[in-house]
């Protein structure tokens, strides 16, 4: 079998849960791409923390650039987070014609362009699945399902941490700081957490929804950005009585006819009635309004360990079947056992 190697930049939260699910069902990925996956190499930036997940000392670095740079590797997992480092090891692997997969939805968003250049210019592929709404499979809805719309309205609930502050806090009253802890706690929030509360990442997330149905960056700096930093139990209550539920929702609107386009964040009252409304916890939901299609609704957690490591897990099996044979793989058929048929 050919043999793929895959260098894992941050193992954190979202990266020992890529090593857990790969490891876990290593020889399903490998019968379904007949390939031998080979998790060659991580890095972190403490090597002296301790991990959930067992990596050999002889595999592990404190230099993402070696890991992402390393010849032998063909797929580098970007899992740092932020534009620094992250960029730097991104352009590296990209420029030497490596793929490249990343959940950093703030890199994608302000630096998008430049990272899709170096990836055509070098024959390599940069996938990003798990930078927008963690679980749910959008950016392939929107860049390969629903290729056939235009879209007037998309709006949604992209950021697993505030609508679990949230719920919390209609459920249980509780205030928004001591929610944000847990969050915290459970890896929902990004390592600068006022990147959640405040609305820029679920703006970042809504540029890349928006470049991809629309084919324009629309950057953060453009749009009107609030996030719950100023939500009280007052408001909360308001809206419950009044037969509303609040969401932090990102509204992305494109006048069919002018072409205007529009991107908005911010607190919003939603009728219980939406499907949207009943999203809680760390769910996150997307209604997405095509011309031809009709309405979409995507529903899912929105961040956390597995779910984020499930998308960026189908990115990596989707780069292998490109890099092996230029298509995404189908499940190889086993013979169907019927359970209600009597054995021979
Ligand atoms: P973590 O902070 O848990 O992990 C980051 C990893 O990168 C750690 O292993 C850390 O090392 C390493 N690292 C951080 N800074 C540096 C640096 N300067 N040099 C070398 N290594 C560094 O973050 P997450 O796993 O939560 O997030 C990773 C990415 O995934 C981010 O872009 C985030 O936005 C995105 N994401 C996260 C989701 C989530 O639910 N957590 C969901 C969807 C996307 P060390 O462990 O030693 O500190
Ligand atoms: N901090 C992000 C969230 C992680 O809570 O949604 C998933 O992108």
């Amino acid at each position: 079998l050919p043999v793929v190697n895959i260098g894992i930049c941050g193992l954190g939260t979202v990266g020992q849960g890529v090593w857990k699910h790969i490891t876990r069902s290593r020889a399903k990925f490998e019968s379904r791409l007949g390939a031998k996956l080979v998790l060659k190499r991580a890095s972190v930036r403490n090597l002296a923390k301790k991990r959930s997940v067992r990596v050999s000392k002889s595999r592990m670095s404190d230099d993402p650039m070696a890991v992402a740079t390393d010849p032998s590797i063909q797929i580098v997992c970007e899992l740092i987070g932020g534009t620094t480092v992250a960029k730097e090891v991104t352009l590296a692997a990209l420029k030497l014609g490596k793929t490249v997969i990343s959940a950093n939805k703030a890199l994608v968003c302000e630096c998008g362009p430049e990272i899709f250049a170096a990836a055509r210019e070098n024959g390599g592929h940069y996938f990003f699945e798990a930078s927008v709404a963690g679980g749910i499979p959008i950016i392939k809805a929107l860049r390969e399902g629903l290729v056939a719309n235009r879209f007037g309205r998309i709006y949604g609930i992209l950021n697993g941490t505030c609508n679990y502050i949230i719920t919390r806090m209609e459920r249980e009253g509780l205030s928004y700081p001591v929610i944000l802890k847990e969050a915290k706690a459970l890896g929902y929030a990004e390592a600068d957490e006022s990147l959640d509360v405040e609305g820029w990442d679920t703006a970042h997330k809504a540029s890349i929804l928006a470049y991809l149905a629309h084919g324009t960056w629309v950057p953060t700096k453009s749009m009107v950005v609030e996030g719950i930093t100023k939500l009280s139990q007052a408001d909360i209550q308001f809206a419950e009585e009044s037969g509303y539920a609040i969401k932090l929702l990102a509204v992305i609107t494109r006048d069919l006819d002018s072409d205007e386009l529009a991107v908005s964040v911010a607190p919003t009252l939603l009728p219980r009635t939406k499907v949207l409304a009943n999203v809680n916890e760390v769910y996150n939901g997307i209604s997405v309004a095509g011309d031809v299609v009709g309405e979409t609704v995507y529903i899912g957690r929105g961040a956390g360990q597995d779910a984020t490591a499930s998308a960026v897990i189908s990115d990596i099996v989707d780069a292998i079947a490109l890099l092996l044979r230029g298509n995404a793989p189908l499940p190889e058929p086993v013979e169907h056992q019927c359970p209600l048929c009597l054995p021979e």
